[in-house]
């Protein structure tokens, strides 16, 4: 058997967590309306609704914290950032945010004022949730051009989160003006934490060239696509993790960036320029308002020294190599149990295929929001659903909007959790699937206008 490779750390400093009793855990789930994202924190055995913000900081980046310049204007860890993506990247000029949607909301209004149709639209391998919100409230559509592979959960293909080139050719070709700008998401976090292909990042970039559109990298997870390029791609085996991100970002215009995964830090985000000044200075303009000053855009000093030293070290081959290996071996643990994931695993986190685990539970009754309830009842794990409960109704008729997945994902916090929590999320939605046919849907006690899956009140049917 091949050797297992433990975490590549020490741990330095501990974090009690609290196991309750499932008497405990069913009152805590009644009292949030069975709602996972409205229990206490605290009530949480293991926290895997999101790999967002919730890792841990190296000794560095906690040293880095002293090192925190805190002046309003011209912080010397604004220049250190700016120099930090200069190298990484080769972006010339750095906006900082608070977090990566704040670099939504502060770019896309300009690229919308920008776009030379009437009836702008982004197009997108997958918009994240917030990313599709900030597209809307720009007052643009947006579009997802996902390979069709990547709907198949069950047979493996190592590049799930591209885009379908010959859809995106063609509705490029039927829209001409109206495309405001394709976001490239890196991994693709909706379709399961998928990597896109440099193949394909080049051929989106090319089309997207040939025509005067802009090329937005949505690189919240930009560390781990790279690691899979690597892994995957012949043509890229033995290339330094550094010089494959470099030509990844070097077929985008902008990036915008969530730093709380890849970025290994608690908060803060990122909008670059590869090399429009114009842009820029109007991006710019719009941050004063929104984020903050041009050079802490929401961040304290020491959040951007932190982010600094986290952006290289979210590159590391060996932490890489260990972050990517758990997730894989959670995946493995559960598909030997036999419960139905996305295969491969992604990047991030392990999506629970709810549709194939449920299938007595219509969409409209939310399968893996009713299984992410039963995993917390099980054994206080927190995980989220990715389907029709977020994706919601569409707004001009009031109907469901038809989810191509009903996905439960177990997002995996960086350097937080160690294979023992792995087994042990394992052991628990093993036994979860052993009486899965006597689990129920949902329905709402209070559905909220919008992003309805944060607030929603529901019920077991
Ligand atoms: N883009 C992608 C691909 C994301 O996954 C996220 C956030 C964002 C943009 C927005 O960034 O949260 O810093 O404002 N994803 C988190 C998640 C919340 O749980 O997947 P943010």
């Amino acid at each position: 058997m091949a050797r297992r490779i433990p975490e590549p750390f020490r741990i330095k400093m501990v974090e009690p967590i609290k196991q309750t009793t499932p008497e405990y855990r069913r009152e805590a789930l009644i009292a949030a309306g069975w709602n996972p994202f409205l229990l206490k924190g605290e009530d949480v055995y293991i926290d895997l609704l999101t790999d967002s913000g919730t890792g841990a900081m190296s000794d560095r980046q906690w040293a880095g914290l002293m090192l925190g310049d805190e002046a309003y204007a011209g912080s010397r860890n604004y220049f250190h950032l700016a120099d930090t993506v200069r190298e990484l990247f080769g972006y010339a000029h750095t906006i900082p945010t608070h977090q990566g949607r704040g670099a939504e909301q502060i770019l896309f209004p300009e690229l919308v004022k920008r776009c030379r149709g009437d009836k702008p639209l982004f197009l997108s391998n997958y918009h994240f949730d917030t990313t599709k919100a900030h597209v809307e409230i720009a007052g643009a559509r947006a579009v997802n051009v996902l390979t069709e592979k990547a709907l198949d959960t069950e047979t493996p293909h190592d590049w799930k989160g591209d885009f379908d080139l010959e859809r995106l050719e063609r509705i490029v070709a039927a829209e001409g003006d109206n495309v405001a700008g394709i976001i490239v998401t890196i991994t693709c976090n909706s379709a399961g934490g998928q990597p896109v292909a440099m193949g394909n990042i080049r051929a989106v970039s090319r089309l997207a060239r040939a025509r005067g559109i802009p090329v937005i990298i949505d690189a919240a997870r930009f560390a781990e696509n790279a690691w899979f390029i690597r892994e995957r791609d012949a043509d890229y085996a033995g290339h330094s993790l550094a010089a494959i991100a470099r030509e990844m970002f070097g077929y985008g215009d902008v990036f915008t960036m969530s730093a709380k995964k890849d970025g290994l830090v608690n908060i803060g985000g990122l909008c670059c320029f590869r090399e429009d000044e114009a842009l820029f200075r109007a991006v710019q303009v719009r941050c004063v308002p929104m984020e903050g000053f041009v050079t802490y855009g929401g961040l304290a000093g020491r959040d951007m020294e932190a982010l600094a030293i986290g952006l290289k070290e979210g590159l590391d081959a060996d932490f890489l190599s260990y972050r990517i290996g758990q997730v894989a071996y959670l995946g493995e643990r559960l598909r030997a149990g036999g419960v139905p994931i996305q295969t491969p695993t992604g990047g991030h986190a392990v999506f629970v295929d709810a549709k194939r685990m449920l299938p007595h539970i219509a969409p409209e009754c939310f399968p893996a929001h009713a299984l992410a309830c039963e995993l917390y009842l099980e054994g206080g794990v927190r995980a989220v659903e990715i389907g029709s409960l977020l994706l919601g109704r569409n707004p001009q008729t009031g109907q469901q909007e038809a989810s191509p997945f009903e996905l439960m994902r177990l997002t995996i916090p960086r350097r937080v959790y160690t294979n023992d929590h792995m087994d042990y999320i394992a052991d628990c939605l093993i036994e979860v699937k052993r009486r899965a046919a006597s689990i129920r849907g949902l329905d709402f006690d209070y559905e909220p206008p919008i992003l309805r899956h944060f607030m929603a009140r529901l019920r077991p049917l």
